[in-house]
């Protein structure tokens, strides 16, 4: 990081403090002017107020079941569609300033914990709230390097699965089947109470953050017929990973540093990125009280879609699909036009540019010193170029996110496009572990379990089928695979 980025970075999450600050001393006790902390609502259909009080920045939800037309209704409920203004946790984790482009973790800017911590250290930070000593470390690297073997059953499941299985559908099936391992870390069979114990709770996160990378590698070397690889625990978390990966029959093998750093980078960005859509669903998934296996796996079916964690593989098929410079501008047309969408642009939270994308920019630049550079690199930076000076995304504040250029680092790295999510899922297990700690710790955890607006048939009576006329229904038509097709080419 250059002298003036970095001069820029501290001075952004100084100026929060600052604002946090004057905050402060408006409401002192002490000060001169206090703020009201409360809201009035007025309901224009009876005429009555209620005074609802705000407590960091948000309204108790619950307070609007007062707000009743008639003594016979519940009150009204907020609707949000995509929870896009609903805060459901307190969390110390993860803090993100999406206007001014600002992410930390338990206060670290991302910044300084990319450019001088590593990745196990992160997962340290994220999991366990501070930084640790160097015994701490210690002992921490070792345990999670020592729970990185799989049983042998499970080697075996894996290898059932075809050889073209999308690694993603095995790597989440693989996770939770890992569940069925450990009958004793199962509140289903041993009981709600025993994730109160903190020796059996940090017990399956050695084994999830141990195991992930063997069983990611695993899914690869499945995927190009290879014997799976054993882990080598005395090396890094990403050498290990890497490792597997690789090593063929050479004594010796030794990954390339410059790669396991690049990885230790884009891992320690993706580790947390507090309630997205694959957190929220390890909150949702845990709030059941259900091991957090099955937590995991669900959470990484949540991580695959394309408008979360596969949007690195769509900037790369977008990317590829746009082939040469020239191409960009029908491109944005269609774009501007609703045709097509620029993936690995806009975020829910970030309306500026996602801190993320900054830093693998220059990841991405590093690791083509190492192994050349991906042509496609020109198109992505001629198309950021053109979109940030083009008023349809100036105007609805759409910069690159983290998935606009790490695609292209994977993919200079050597991995196909199916292994994105993979890669993606490893280091954000680390942040849905912290996200499940904190849950068990919380004492306003309650299941999950929203509302909705119900505008369905109020009541009907049943019919006789004989007595029924034709239902109205959506279309049943469904593609035919080719044995039906015979089929019916027979019956004709
Ligand atoms: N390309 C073109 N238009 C866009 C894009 C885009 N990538 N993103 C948003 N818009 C437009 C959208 O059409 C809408 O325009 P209008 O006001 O005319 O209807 C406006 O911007 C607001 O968009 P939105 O859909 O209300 O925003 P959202 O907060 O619901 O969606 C998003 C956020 C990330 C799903 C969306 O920006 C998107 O689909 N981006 C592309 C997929 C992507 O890169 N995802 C990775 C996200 S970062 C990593 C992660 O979370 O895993």
């Amino acid at each position: 990081m250059s002298y003036l980025n970095r001069i820029d970075v501290i001075s952004s999450h100084l100026n929060k403090q600052q604002d946090e600050d004057e905050e402060y001393l408006i409401d002192s006790p002490t000060g001169a002017t206090t703020k009201k902390e409360t809201i009035t609502v007025t309901d224009n259909r009876t005429g009555k107020s209620y005074d609802f009080k705000i407590k960091n920045g948000t309204l108790n939800a619950n307070l609007f079941k007062e707000v009743s037309e008639t003594a016979d209704d519940n009150g009204l409920m907020i609707y949000d569609p995509g929870f896009q203004n609903t805060a459901v946790v307190t969390s110390y984790i993860t803090y993100i300033d999406g206007d001014k482009g600002i992410l930390r973790y338990r206060g670290y800017p991302i910044e300084e914990l990319a450019e001088r911590s590593n990745f196990l250290e992160v997962a340290y930070l994220l999991i366990n709230g501070n930084l640790p000593n160097k015994s701490q470390l210690d002992q921490w690297n070792n345990k999670i390097m020592t729970h990185t073997f799989l049983h042998e059953n499970l080697v075996a499941m894996m290898k059932t699965f075809r050889y073209d299985a999308h690694p993603m559908g095995m790597v989440i099936s693989t996770v939770a089947a890992l569940g069925t391992f450990y009958p004793e870390s199962n509140p289903a069979l041993a009981g709600q109470e025993i994730f109160k114990s903190e020796s059996v709770r940090n017990k399956q996160i050695f084994r999830i953050v141990g195991k992930l990378p063997t069983i990611a590698a695993s899914a690869w070397r499945h995927r190009i017929g290879r014997p799976y690889n054993t882990p080598v625990n005395h090396l890094g978390y990403t050498e290990n990973f890497l490792y597997m990966l690789d090593k063929l029959s050479e004594p010796d093998y030794k990954p390339n540093p410059v790669l396991c750093r690049a990885l230790e980078i884009l891992f320690i960005l993706h580790a947390d990125h507090e309630l997205n859509c694959s957190t929220a669903a390890m909150r949702h998934i845990a709030s059941s009280g259900t091991d957090p296996y099955t937590a995991v796996a669900g959470a990484a079916g949540a991580l695959y879609g394309p408008l979360h964690g596969g949007a690195n593989e769509a900037v790369l098929d977008m990317l590829t699909h746009i082939g040469t410079k020239e191409n960009i501008p029908q491109f944005i047309a269609d774009v501007k036009g609703k045709k097509k969408k620029l993936m690995g642009f806009g975020h829910r939270i970030y309306k500026n540019y996602d801190p993320r994308a900054k830093i693998i920019r220059r990841v991405a630049y590093e690791v083509f010193e190492s192994l050349g550079k991906e042509p496609l690199i020109e198109v992505a930076t001629e198309l950021e170029k053109q979109a940030l000076s083009d008023e349809y995304f100036v105007s609805r504040k759409l910069y690159p996110n983290v998935d606009f250029y790490s695609g292209l680092i994977y993919k200079a790295m050597g991995f196909p496009t199916d292994m994105f999510p993979v890669l993606f899922m490893i280091p954000r297990a680390v942040g849905w572990l912290a996200h499940w700690v904190e849950h068990l710790e919380d004492p306003e955890t309650k299941i999950y379990r929203p509302r909705q607006v119900y505008k369905g048939e109020w009541y009907r009576n049943y019919i006789p089928i004989e007595g029924r006329p034709p239902a109205k229904v959506r279309s049943q038509d469904s593609y035919s695979s080719s044995t039906t097709k015979r089929y019916s080419k027979l019956s004709q």
